[in-house]
């Protein structure tokens, strides 16, 4: 062969090197540990990623074709990256498939569930109350102001990271395409949280999230539920209707203002639902333009 050819393969070859990455990063890049619990269509493991010891969550989701889970599937995967853009929502650091499963690969938050600090400490202090409820305000108003709806707000779903903050997390039956004027039909949620009007199966819209936010905050203050939970929708709505809510005497002045305000059964007069809830008394002392860029000390 004539040496030119040789060095044209030569060249050739070096580019091929060049050119060359390292693997792409798979599902085989984690290292699972143990399950953190079970998250809407599927569970959520604790691992680690390989090449740095990075500490993530992984929500495994089962494709399941005769179920038609596919869309799903995808709108969560395209949430958790919309995700990335508020400090208040877990986000996916990265998202894989295989044949059968989805994998989401998200931040870990190593502080647990507002859900167990209930539990633990029933009663929680009003400034704490403060703060967490102030940052889900500010992420419950990025999602609506991108046209989301969270529909599943409750404490399992309140994550703390390893620095005190929130991170609303599992956005697996969440509603997008929600600007304004629309309204979406459908029971969705977990008893307990659910707003009247998706109770009594009425069109609903980002108004459901502000009552769960007003149920969040009620067991925060008092380690109980407002209204009785059932299975039954019907009889959840009527015992919601008959129920004169008991807001105890340590309630603070605010609170015992605001609350009634976010569990107000018509949701066109819900507060929260007319972009007003900043500015209430409850959260006199918040600066927010600080607190959104989540560097705001802890109250603890
Ligand atoms: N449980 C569910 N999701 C989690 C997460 N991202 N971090 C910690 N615990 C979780």
């Amino acid at each position: 062969r004539s040496p030119d050819l040789l060095e044209d393969e030569s060249a050739k070859k070096k580019s091929r090197v060049e050119v060359r990455r390292p693997p792409p990063l798979d599902i085989r890049s984690y290292k699972f540990h143990r399950k953190l619990g079970e998250g809407s269509g599927g569970k959520v493991m604790l691992a680690s990623f390989s090449p740095n010891k990075q500490l993530v969550a992984i929500k495994i989701v089962p494709k399941k074709p005769n179920r038609c889970n596919y869309p799903w599937i995808s709108m969560e995967a395209w949430l958790l990256k919309i995700a990335r853009e508020c400090p208040f929502l877990c986000h996916s650091h990265a998202t894989f498939q295989s044949k059968a499963q989805a994998f989401f690969v998200l931040e870990y938050a190593g502080g647990g569930t507002l859900y167990r600090m209930i539990s633990r400490q029933k009663k929680l202090p009003t400034k704490s109350i403060q703060f967490y409820t102030a940052e889900m305000v500010v992420a419950l108003q990025f999602l609506h102001s991108n046209g989301i709806i969270h529909r599943d707000l409750k404490p399992d779903n309140i994550l703390v990271d390893n620095d005190g903050h929130i991170k609303i997390c599992d956005f697996g039956i969440a509603a997008a395409g929600m600007f304004a004027g629309w309204k979406i039909r459908g029971l969705a949620g977990t008893p307990g949280y659910r707003a009247p009007e998706m109770l009594s199966l009425e069109a609903y819209d980002a108004g459901a999230d502000w009552w769960s936010l007003g149920v969040i905050m009620y067991e925060m203050a008092t380690g109980r539920k407002p209204f009785a939970p059932s299975l039954d929708p019907a009889k959840e709505f009527l015992d919601m209707k008959l129920t004169k809510v008991d807001y105890p005497s340590h309630m603070s002045q605010e609170m015992l203002d605001l609350l009634p305000k976010l569990l107000e059964m018509d949701n066109n007069n819900r507060l929260g639902v007319n972009g007003t809830i900043r500015e209430h008394q409850f959260f006199a002392g918040i600066n927010w333009s600080e607190l959104e860029k989540r560097t705001t000390q802890t109250p603890f």
